[in-house]
C-alpha cells in the first residue's frame, strides 16, 4: 500500500522520479530510463516544457506531421497536424491533392463572438434584481476598464452584459450572460478575469441597493466562468466542383458525389453515425489546433455542443448535388488564438505558425475549419468507395512492424510485399516470422 505523499510539488524532478520508482516502479527500472531518455539534452528547452504544466517528469512526444498542397481562398497551405493516428495525415493530404485542381478549398469567418456568465442565486424580488441590474450596469462595465484597456486597443473587449432569468430551469438561478470579441487571443484568461471582476462588483454594490437591504435578499455569486459553447464563433469552409469531374476509384462522378451526399445524410439522421463522422472531422481538427499550441479540449467540447444545437447530435459537415455542382460544406464553432497562451513560447508551436505564414485568429480559423472537411472528403471517400481499412492497414503496418521489432530489412519488404497483399496484423506476423525462420 502507497502512502500518501505532501508537497510532491516541491520535490526536483529526479526526486519525483525517485519517489514514483520507490513506490510503484520498484520491479520496472525500465521505466525511469525511458522517462530520462525523453528527456532534451538541451537544459533551456527542457526547463521552458517542464514550467507548462506542475510535477512534469518527463516529455511525451506525439508526431509533428505536415499536409501540403491546401488550396485555401486561393492560397497554397503546408498545414502542421499533430496526431498519434497513423492514417490521419495521409488522408489530409490526399483530400488537399483531390481538390487542388477543383478550385481548391474556400473559407470564411461568419462570427467571432465569445462569451461567459456570472452564475448567481436569488430569493428575493425579481423586480428589484432587473431594477438593480438595470442601474449597475454602467457600474459593472467601467468596472473592468483598467483589464480592457489593452484588449480594447486591439480592437476587442467586452460587448454587452445580459440579465438572464433562468428560473424556469432551476429556482433562484440567474446568469450575467457578457459577450467578447478577443481579437486574435483565444481570450479564456482575458474573459475569466473580466467576469471575476463583475461579479465581485456586482456582488459589492449589491449592498448598497435599498430594495435589497429592506428585504435582506441579496444576490450571491455561485462561480464565473467563461464558455466554451461559442456558437456566434463559427467559421465556414467549403468546397464544390461539376460531378463531372469526380470520378473516383474508376466509380462515375454523379454516383461517387450522390454516395457522398448520402453517406452525410446517414450522419445526419442518426447520432451512431454522426459521433463517428465527427470523430473523423475532429482528426483533423485537433491535430492543427494541437499543432498550433491551442486548447483541444475546449474545441472538442464546444464543436459536439454545436453538433447538437437543434435536440439531436448531428452531422458537422453538409452535402448536395445541384444542377450537376457538387457542394460539401461544414460549419463550426471554432474558439481559438494565434496570440497568447503557448503560441508564443512552444518552439514547435512558433514553427508551426511560420509554416502557416503567420495566420491571424480569423485565418487560424479557416485553415482548420479546411482541415476538418478535408479530413471527413477523405474518410468518406474511402468509406463509400474501397472502404477505410485499405488505406488504415497501410499506414498501420509500420505500428504493426515497430512492434514485432522488425529490422530495416524486414521493414522495407514487408512494405514491398503488401503492396500488392491485404494488410492485417497475422499476415503481417506471418510475414515476418517467415522470413525469420
Ligand atoms: C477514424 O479515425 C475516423 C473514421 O471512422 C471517420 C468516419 O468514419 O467518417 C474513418
Amino acid at each position: 500500500m502507497v502512502n500518501p505523499v505532501s508537497g510532491f510539488y516541491k520535490k526536483t524532478k529526479e526526486q519525483k522520479i525517485k519517489w514514483l520508482s520507490a513506490n510503484y516502479l520498484a520491479d520496472d527500472s525500465q521505466s525511469i530510463t525511458i522517462l530520462k531518455k525523453y528527456w532534451n539534452s538541451d537544459e533551456a528547452l527542457q526547463k521552458l516544457h517542464d514550467d507548462f504544466i506542475e510535477n512534469t517528469i518527463s516529455n511525451y512526444y506525439l508526431p509533428l506531421g505536415v499536409a501540403p498542397n491546401f488550396l485555401i481562398n486561393d492560397n497554397l497551405y503546408t498545414i502542421p497536424m499533430v496526431i498519434e493516428e497513423s492514417s490521419v495525415v495521409a488522408a489530409a493530404s490526399n483530400a488537399a491533392k483531390f481538390w487542388l485542381n477543383k478550385g481548391g478549398f474556400k473559407a470564411q469567418v461568419l462570427s467571432t463572438i465569445k462569451n461567459g456568465q456570472v452564475h448567481f442565486n436569488f430569493f428575493g424580488n425579481v423586480t428589484d434584481l432587473e431594477t438593480y441590474f438595470a442601474e449597475i450596469k454602467p457600474t459593472l462595465i467601467s468596472s473592468i476598464d483598467a483589464i480592457q484597456k489593452n484588449m480594447k486597443k486591439r480592437g476587442g473587449g467586452l460587448l454587452d452584459i445580459e440579465f438572464i432569468n433562468i428560473t424556469d430551469t432551476l429556482e433562484g438561478y440567474f446568469q450575467l450572460h457578457c459577450t467578447f470579441e478577443t481579437g486574435d487571443a483565444m481570450g479564456a484568461n482575458f474573459i475569466n478575469s473580466c467576469l471575476e471582476v463583475i461579479a465581485s462588483t456586482f456582488k459589492n454594490e449589491a449592498q448598497s441597493f435599498q430594495p435589497f437591504k429592506i428585504s435582506e435578499a441579496y444576490p450571491e455569486i455561485v462561480m464565473s466562468i467563461l464558455s466554451n459553447y461559442v456558437p456566434d464563433c463559427l467559421v465556414r469552409a467549403e468546397v464544390s466542383c461539376p460531378v463531372s469531374k469526380l470520378n473516383v476509384e474508376g466509380m462515375d462522378g454523379a454516383i461517387f458525389a450522390n454516395k457522398i451526399v448520402r453517406a452525410v445524410a446517414i450522419a445526419k439522421a442518426t447520432p451512431r453515425r454522426a459521433v463517428t463522422h465527427n470523430k473523423g472531422i475532429m482528426n483533423g481538427i485537433d491535430a492543427v489546433v494541437l499543432a498550433t499550441g491551442n486548447d483541444f479540449r475546449a474545441v472538442e467540447a464546444g464543436v459536439h455542443a454545436y453538433a447538437s444545437k437543434d435536440g439531436n447530435y448531428t452531422s458537422l459537415t453538409h452535402a448536395k448535388v445541384e444542377k450537376g455542382i457538387f457542394k460539401f460544406w461544414i460549419e463550426l464553432p471554432l474558439a481559438i488564438g494565434t496570440v497568447g497562451g503557448l503560441t508564443n513560447l512552444h518552439p514547435l508551436v512558433k514553427f508551426a505558425f511560420s509554416l502557416l505564414q503567420k495566420p491571424n485568429a480569423k485565418q487560424l480559423m479557416e485553415i482548420i475549419a479546411v482541415t476538418g472537411l478535408a479530413q471527413n472528403f477523405a474518410a468518406l471517400k474511402s468509406l463509400v468507395t474501397v472502404g477505410i481499412q485499405k488505406g488504415h492497414m497501410k499506414m498501420h503496418l509500420m505500428n504493426i512492424l515497430n512492434g514485432l521489432n522488425a529490422s530495416e530489412i524486414e521493414k522495407t519488404e514487408a512494405v514491398e510485399y503488401f503492396k500488392k497483399h491485404p494488410v492485417s496484423h497475422s499476415a503481417v506476423v506471418n510475414f515476418v516470422t517467415n522470413k525469420r525462420t
